[in-house]
């Protein structure tokens, strides 16, 4: 692209369900669609040279949708990760997960563990799945082993700082996201990096995460260049 591309890109991946819905189809269809749709986009990021792709996959406000959804949710990953692990191998891709996995259904976990695991070595673009992900949680989980190395006297007060605070988070060896996007039409944050997005440029499109593509995504950079316009060398 010439001009300096965000290191970190973050994404809401929001409006399967009404995507499956337009064409008649199930919300559970809809998520298939929108794990289709992360294959492009990893494409397209490795394509634009962005080191860092996080992906938000399920929040954890999320389980409170109809049990049948959040099954289907629970065993995506399982499917995704037969089919594409091989592929992630060849293409370098580095497999991260943030979020509480101990609180998942072992199966999810296995997978998710697993692609963890198999491609720890690789040196590619860091997929990072946001999965069973709060951002509320993320801090609270943090601030737990803070108080625990203090009451262990491994650390001391007059130590903690913001950059303690972000080692602690389940985003820890990853920078912040330059640029966060919202597919989907809507507005919100929801529970979405809070900590980590506090100086991102935001992005949002009506577009369904399904509809999302590799141009849509360069569009999206092209924004994040432009509001960012001192920095290109
Ligand atoms: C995907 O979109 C986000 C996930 C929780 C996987 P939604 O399932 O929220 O779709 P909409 O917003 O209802 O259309
Ligand atoms: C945000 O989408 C979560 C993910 C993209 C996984 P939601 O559809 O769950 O968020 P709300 O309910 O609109 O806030
Ligand atoms: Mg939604």
């Amino acid at each position: 692209m010439g001009k300096s591309v965000p290191k970190h890109v973050a994404i809401m991946m929001d409006g399967n369900g009404r995507w499956g819905k337009q064409r008649g189809l199930t919300r559970s269809e809809g998520h298939y669609a929108g794990a289709k749709t992360m294959e492009k986009i990893i494409d397209a990021s490795i394509d634009l040279g962005v080191e860092v792709l996080t992906l938000y996959a399920f929040s954890s406000e999320n389980w409170s949708r109809p049990m049948e959804e959040v099954n289907y949710l629970m065993h995506l990953p399982v499917k995704f990760f037969k089919q594409k692990l091989p592929e992630f191998q060849r293409r370098n891709i580095v497999v991260r997960i943030s979020g509480n996995l101990e609180a998942l259904p072992t199966r999810t976990k296995t997978a998710l563990k697993n692609a963890v695991n198999e491609t720890a070595d690789n040196t590619g673009l860091i997929v990072n799945f946001a999965f069973n992900y709060g951002g509320r949680d993320d801090i609270l989980q943090a601030v737990r082993h803070i108080v625990k190395e203090l009451q262990d006297e491994k650390m001391d007060l007059t130590q903690l700082n913001e950059q303690v605070l972000q080692q602690c988070l389940y985003t820890k060896e990853l920078p912040d996201p330059e640029l966060v996007i919202r597919t989907g039409g809507e507005k919100r944050m929801s529970n979405f990096l809070l900590w980590q997005s506090s100086s991102a440029e935001l992005y949002f499109t009506d577009v369904f995460f399904p509809d999302f593509d590799g141009p849509l995504l360069e569009k999206a950079v092209r924004f994040y260049q432009e509001k960012n316009s001192e920095l290109i060398v």
